[in-house]
């Protein structure tokens, strides 16, 4: 089976394995689904620019297949004193706790905008094949770049008008990122409420005003997900959540656990607790405590930084209540399996 996306990314399987920024995204993760016949994927959303050129090169010496990688846009953002004080007023629970100077860790927007730039010539010098974005479009002067080099580019889309733009910006495809899917909303030209539409709806809408090959992304665990989005369209799937817990990914094992445990109804919900923007993940302690400050934290990046010491203390701890459990809506079908078994099932290789 081939289709005018697959051909374009030269892989031969429609399966995308989710960049999932955050050190979930291994070398051995993104090099096995490459191996396997899908797109594996680099999260470099966190990264900088040194770090990037280290990821690929790692990927790159454990496969000769295509991969991707992908980036986070920076959005314009102030460092509003008193909302930052307030901010961490509500998190003085948890900062007690954790020794850290989190103020010097700010860094301004015009900081985290050169590390973006740093990271597109970091991929165009070491000629990855595809590169996508999230959290908004990148600007014409960086996808000129990237296609002059030869790199695929793939933008993230959670409505048809996202869709259209990035269409018109002149990107190679589009993600469209449903409603039930795990980690950050990728919406930038509505709110979240706004944004926040089922796959099902999503995919044929989009399919019918845009030409670029769609991705689908949300929810999809097995074969019946990847072939429900075929049906209504959609050229390949994109999965998160079900390659987090394969046994290559670098999530942590509390992380795996609490998407692998349980047949529980509702376990995620969204969240800007964590960092300032949107995310679906499963809820626990930190997410219901913080539930009543929520809409006047900071936005990302600063309340991502507010909470990063937070965080980390909570993974050496092992507190499974004050991580970001990251997760899409459909967890309950994740399975503890190699990523080469996850994107065989997928296809019926089995
Ligand atoms: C832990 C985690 C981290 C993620 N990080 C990124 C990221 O860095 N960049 C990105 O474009 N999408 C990211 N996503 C969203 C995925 O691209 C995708 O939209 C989502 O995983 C699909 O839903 P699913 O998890 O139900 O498969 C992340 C998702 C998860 C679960």
């Amino acid at each position: 089976m081939t289709n005018r996306l697959l051909e374009a990314l030269s892989i031969s399987h429609p399966i995308i394995q989710a960049p999932m920024a955050g050190g979930i995204t291994t070398a051995e993760l993104v090099s096995a689904v490459s191996e396997a016949g899908g797109l594996g994927m680099i999260g470099a959303g966190y990264l900088d620019a040194k770090s990037t050129r280290h990821q690929i090169q790692e990927v790159k010496a454990r496969t000769d297949k295509s991969y991707g990688i992908n980036l986070f846009v920076p959005s314009p953002y102030t460092e509003e004193k008193d909302v930052i004080q307030r901010a961490q007023l509500s998190l003085q629970l948890y900062l007690e706790k954790v020794s850290s100077d989190v103020e010097s860790a700010f860094s301004s927007y015009e900081q985290t905008l050169e590390i973006y730039h740093k990271q597109v010539n970091v991929i165009i010098e070491e000629q990855v094949p595809v590169c996508s974005f999230t959290f908004g479009m990148p600007s014409s002067d960086v996808i000129h770049s990237l296609k002059q080099a030869g790199i695929y580019t793939i933008g993230t889309a959670t409505t048809l008008s996202e869709a259209l733009a990035i269409e018109a910006a002149g990107m190679d495809a589009v993600v469209l990122q449903g409603s039930e899917a795990g980690g950050h909303r990728g919406n930038f030209l509505a709110g979240v409420e706004q944004s926040m539409i089922g796959l099902m709806a999503l995919i044929p809408q989009t399919v019918d005003q845009v030409n670029i090959p769609v991705i689908a992304a949300g929810g999809i665990m097995d074969q019946r997900g990847v072939q429900a989005a075929q049906c209504l369209g959609a050229q390949a799937a994109q999965l998160g959540t079900a390659f987090l817990t394969c046994k290559e990914s670098g999530a942590n094992p509390l992380h795996k656990q609490a998407i692998l445990e349980g047949q529980q109804e509702d376990k995620t919900t969204i969240t800007r607790a964590f960092s300032g923007k949107a995310a679906r993940g499963i809820e626990n302690d930190f997410i219901r405590n913080m539930r009543k400050v929520e809409c006047e934290l900071p936005d990302f990046p600063i309340q991502n930084t507010l909470t990063k010491p937070i965080r980390s203390q909570a993974a050496q701890n092992n507190d499974r209540d004050t991580m970001s459990l990251w997760c899409g809506q459909n967890p309950n079908l994740a399975e503890p399996i190699t990523a080469k078994e996850l994107v065989h099932k997928l296809v019926d290789e089995e």
